[in-house]
């Protein structure tokens, strides 16, 4: 299958490229190749690359940032989106719409499922969620797969920004009251390949299993990768002031999508050491 990935560069997109390779012909196009805000741009990519199906990663994904540049974040997440469902359905084609767990309030007390009512806290969540309206709207051939927490080579991540400050530091204060389920990209892009490969369009959630809180990851990190030093101590978001308000609790139920695809995302505990594994390979 001809596959156009979008948002290629990005944390998500390299590893989906990497793995969708394995089995189908694959484009990779970010900023450089062309930005996606523009109607045109993106039928061009379109005709460029002839894909059966798109998947759509590009995004403005600076979440506290696109609460002081509301226009920016809904320019790409929303626009953006719109113009490349609506060239997927001029090109008879599908299109894999990569959305978030903060789409929710995060005041739900158990994992969010796929029919529950939207209601995001920040201009990131509101973005993205107008991108997922555009994109039903423009064509009944879509698939919205929201994920959370991700985390991988190809971008600043979390785990990466532990590892680098536990250097410095002995002790790192890390929020405890946002509850969410770290996810692998590499983990997430083999489910995608799955998706890619059937006609069961929808909207999915998509995230490695289980759940932890942002300290407990903190720790669950610096314990696998033998750091036995360095504190982690809880704090609560207030203390840190951020710009963008997050879910309390955002963990997201994957029962439709493991059920649809067949495809069980490991724990993210798993997930992490494979992370941890690649990542000390790569340093030697
Ligand atoms: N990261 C997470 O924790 C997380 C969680 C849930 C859902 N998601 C969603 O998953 C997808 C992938 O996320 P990610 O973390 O891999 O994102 P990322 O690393 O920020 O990559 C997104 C890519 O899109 C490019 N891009 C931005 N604006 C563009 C435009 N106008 N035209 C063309 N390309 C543009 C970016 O280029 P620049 O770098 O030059 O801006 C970047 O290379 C996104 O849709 C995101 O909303 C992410």
């Amino acid at each position: 299958m001809r596959v156009l990935v979008t948002g290629a560069r990005g944390m998500l997109g390299r590893d989906l490229c990497d793995i969708l390779s394995g089995g189908h012909e694959v484009t990779g196009v970010d900023i450089e190749q062309g930005d996606i805000t523009d109607a045109e741009v993106a039928r061009r990519l379109m005709a460029d690359a002839r894909p059966q199906t798109v998947v759509h990663c590009a995004a403005y994904t600076d979440v506290d940032r696109s609460e002081s540049e509301p226009d920016d974040a809904f320019r790409v997440n929303a626009d953006g989106a719109g113009n490349v469902a609506a060239a997927c359905r001029d090109a008879g084609c599908a299109i894999v719409y990569i959305s978030t767990d903060y789409v929710f309030d995060g005041r739900a007390e158990r994992p969010y499922k796929e029919n529950d009512a939207p209601a995001p806290l920040g201009v990131y969540g509101a973005s993205k969620l107008a991108g997922e309206r555009l994109v039903r709207e423009a064509t009944p051939r879509h698939f919205v797969v929201r994920t959370s927490w991700l985390f991988g080579a190809g971008g600043r991540n979390f785990v990466d920004t532990i590892i680098g400050l536990a250097q410095d530091r002995e002790t790192l204060e890390v929020v405890n009251d946002q509850v969410g389920s770290p996810t692998f990209t590499r983990h997430l892009s083999r489910g995608l390949a799955r998706v890619i490969e059937s006609d069961k369009f929808g909207t999915y959630h998509a995230s490695n299993a289980g759940s932890c809180s942002w300290f407990d990851f903190a720790r669950e990190i610096l314990r696998a990768w033998g750091d036995s030093r360095t504190r982690v101590v809880p704090v609560d978001s207030a203390r840190l002031g951020r710009p963008a308000k997050r879910p309390a609790l955002s963990v997201l139920d994957t029962t439709l999508f493991r059920s649809t695809f067949g495809f069980p995302m490991p724990h993210w505990k798993d997930a992490l050491a494979e992370y941890l594994e690649l990542k000390r390979r790569s340093a030697h």
